[in-house]
């Protein structure tokens, strides 16, 4: 039964996702208030660049430039920030839930770095802030981690959530084609920013497999604690030997937890070509998550654009509105359940790639071999692609067995050193 005449909303950010939001919100309004019981009104809108009236197409007396607007404004209920980065908008966030607004925010940035403090404010004004949108665009995985997997222990996250760099290393795998080729192109296309530092370098990663391993784990995990490398060193060699070996490269978000330690790291890796993930291309993205009770599942879909990212966002807002309707309190906010030491990355144990470049001479093979030995690092195969006549080098692929990055990068600065080594290429984890 309804109990309120209308619920209203302040949106503060008015680009492309804003505005598609606005639209969503407006074009759906008969079908939203159905389902919410009541009519959701979209009351004030906010950007700072007035020219942002024009392009969303909103109606004038419903634009501000002026925060304050919004929020003081005691007849909205929820404020919805889209406004991105943390300069402004934690402060934003900040003044809604102190004054009793619900808040929908798809700011990745704000909640890795604040979100159990953010959780804690709300629950002290006894409301909710929702973030659906934060992780992988359309695809539910905030919500499926607070409720639906509850009753599961997680042991383990692997997830392709930037979409910019999946696109890359998907055209890298295929066309034979180097990075800073493909980058420009996603560029031209519109699929990587200008700057494309965060996403290129794993920060945007970074940002998502923090919100995620702190609700998994029920701990926090800061974005300075996830080990991180992006992709920009890859190069079309290291894709022809993952293919040639049958493994796909994709920038990996890890989270592992194992005697109560957690490992959390985004760089690229080796993933076998019959894996789930080994076969998420383009700019989809995929979330694994391992239960005690579920085993795998695999979370999938359009991880950014203004359509995935408002049917998010929208569903926030109804089931905000819908607990306000009926006047039901917000749902208890998840708390971390105990502080779990992070696992410093010297000390993972994995499988990995390594490509060099040497002189082709008698020997060679066998001053490797022994520093990976001396350094308990098994091999697990080897190839030699034949020899550059003219620069007299030769190219070598080693797979290791599991072994300790710890002693992996010791053997790599030793391995470095020898004068028949011209150059590293890579090196790269193998996840299986
Ligand atoms: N820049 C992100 C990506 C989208 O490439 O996936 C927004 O999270």
């Amino acid at each position: 039964m309804s109990k309120r005449e209308r619920i209203s909303i302040g949106l503060m950010g008015l680009g492309v996702i804003g505005s598609g939001v606005a639209r969503a919100l407006l074009e759906r309004v008969d079908a939203i208030a159905q389902q919410v019981g009541c009519p959701l009104i979209l009351k004030r809108a906010l950007d700072c660049d007035i020219s942002k009236k024009e392009s969303a197409e909103l109606p004038d007396q419903m634009f501000t430039s002026d925060p304050n607007q919004l929020l003081h404004d005691p007849e909205i209920d929820i404020v919805i920030e889209v406004i991105g980065g943390d300069t402004h908008a934690l402060a934003y966030i900040k003044e809604a839930l102190s004054t009793g607004k619900h808040v929908v925010t798809a700011n990745k940035e704000v909640i890795a770095k604040h979100g159990p403090e953010l959780r804690s404010l709300a629950a002290e004004n006894r409301v909710d802030i929702r973030h659906e949108a934060s992780v992988g665009g359309g695809i539910p995985i905030i919500n499926p981690l607070k409720q639906d997997l509850l009753a599961n222990k997680i042991s383990a996250i692997h997830a392709i959530i930037n979409g910019t760099t999946n696109y890359i290393v998907t055209r890298m795998a295929a066309e034979n084609i180097d990075f800073i080729t493909v980058l420009k192109q996603a560029q031209e296309l519109g699929y990587a920013e200008a700057n494309p530092a965060n996403d290129v370098e794993g920060v945007d990663a970074v940002y998502k497999l923090a919100i995620l391993a702190t609700l998994a784990f029920r701990t926090e995990i800061h974005p300075e604690d996830i080990y991180r490398e992006g992709i920009s060193r890859l190069t079309s060699q290291d894709f022809r030997h993952a293919k040639e070996l049958g493994y796909a490269i994709k920038l990996l978000a890890i989270a592992k937890e194992e005697n109560h330690s957690v490992q959390v790291r985004v760089h690229p890796a080796f993933v076998p070509e019959g894996l789930l993930l080994a076969k998420v291309d383009g700019v989809f993205n995929a979330i694994e998550i391992e239960g005690d009770l579920t085993g795998k599942v695999v979370f999938y879909g359009r991880g950014a654009g203004p359509l995935p990212t408002s049917s998010a966002i929208v569903a926030d807002v109804i089931q905000l509105a819908q607990s306000i309707n009926l006047g039901l309190p917000p749902k208890p906010q998840p708390q971390p359940s105990q502080i779990k030491k992070i696992t410093s990355i010297s000390h993972i144990v994995t499988r990995y790639y390594m490509r060099l470049t040497t002189t082709d001479s008698p020997g060679v093979l066998a001053q490797i071999a022994k520093i990976l030995g001396d350094h308990s690092i098994s091999i697990a195969s080897v190839i030699q692609k034949e020899a550059d006549a003219q620069a007299q080098t030769a190219e070598i692929v080693i797979m290791t067995h599991p072994a300790q990055e710890s002693a992996m990068q010791k053997a790599l600065r030793e391995t470095e050193a020898l004068p028949v080594v011209k150059e590293i290429g890579n090196l790269i984890r193998v996840e299986d």
